[in-house]
């Protein structure tokens, strides 16, 4: 469900302010009757009609998009940086990502127009599981690397359970890559992770989003999901496990 205004201005019609104003002014009718009021929310199978016209609906797309470093996981950038919707020029639909990644971070991001779908599966709690890989400074003991699976207070709170696992280490360069899994998504979460045990990270990927992952794809390459990995991933938030996987 979504917001009338909002339904409005996705479709291209008016601003959110503007299409507010409208549904005041008596313009907007939802299944054939009149809406002159704020906060009401509409559905896919809602017919909407404003000023008589009805809403054309926008298609819904779905991409698995591996997003380059030093692009911003949004639709603008007021500092004139590369954002992730500079990829998807060719694409009529508005899609803007689902989460985010930071600038300095590469790896799987998904991209959408269906705001239900990214809502869902943004939710804290629908614990979908998000798997990184980094480059940390010097070589973690493994009582360090036990900390970050049990969990470390970060701004203030503890991080919840996270899955943690030493893939290779150099000693001579003094750095590892460490892989982490986690189902939270708080802002720079696996950078201050590793910043509270001493090794900053040196580089950040995301390899893995549920059962997704970026194989077959180069960085700055996309392809649109399959139906039935929409519905996978919509299932997984909703009920937290997948029957198909
Ligand atoms: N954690 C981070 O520190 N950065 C990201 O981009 C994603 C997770």
């Amino acid at each position: 469900m979504e917001r009338l205004q909002k339904v409005i201005a996705n479709a291209g019609i008016a601003s959110r302010r503007k299409a507010e104003q409208m549904i005041l002014d008596g313009k907007v009718k939802v299944n054939g009757e009149l809406v002159t009021e704020l906060g009401v929310k509409v559905s896919d199978s809602d017919h909407v009609e404003v000023e008589g016209v009805e809403l054309t609906k926008e298609i819904k797309r779905y991409f698995l998009f591996y997003k380059p470093r030093g692009v911003v996981s949004a639709v603008t950038d007021d500092k004139g940086r590369r954002v992730v919707t500079d990829f998807f020029v060719d694409i009529p639909e508005r899609l803007y990502p689902v989460g985010r990644l930071d600038y300095e971070t590469s790896g799987l991001l998904l991209m959408t127009n269906d705001g239900e779908f990214a809502n869902l599966l943004m939710h804290p709690r629908h614990n979908i599981e998000k798997r990184y890989i980094a480059r940390v400074k010097g070589i973690p003991e493994k009582d360090k690397l036990q900390k970050l699976a049990y969990g470390v207070v970060i701004d203030g709170r503890k991080t919840a359970k996270a899955k943690v696992k030493m893939r290779s280490f150099d000693k001579v360069k003094q750095k590892a890559i460490v892989e982490v899994v986690i189902h939270e998504g708080r802002n720079r979460q696996v950078r201050k992770m590793f910043e509270s045990i001493g090794h900053p990270v040196q580089k950040l990927s995301r390899e893995a989003y549920a059962f997704l992952d970026l194989r077959g794809l180069n960085a700055g390459e996309r392809r649109e999901l399959s139906h039935h990995e929409v519905r996978q991933l919509k299932s997984l938030a909703k009920f937290g496990q997948n029957p198909h996987v």
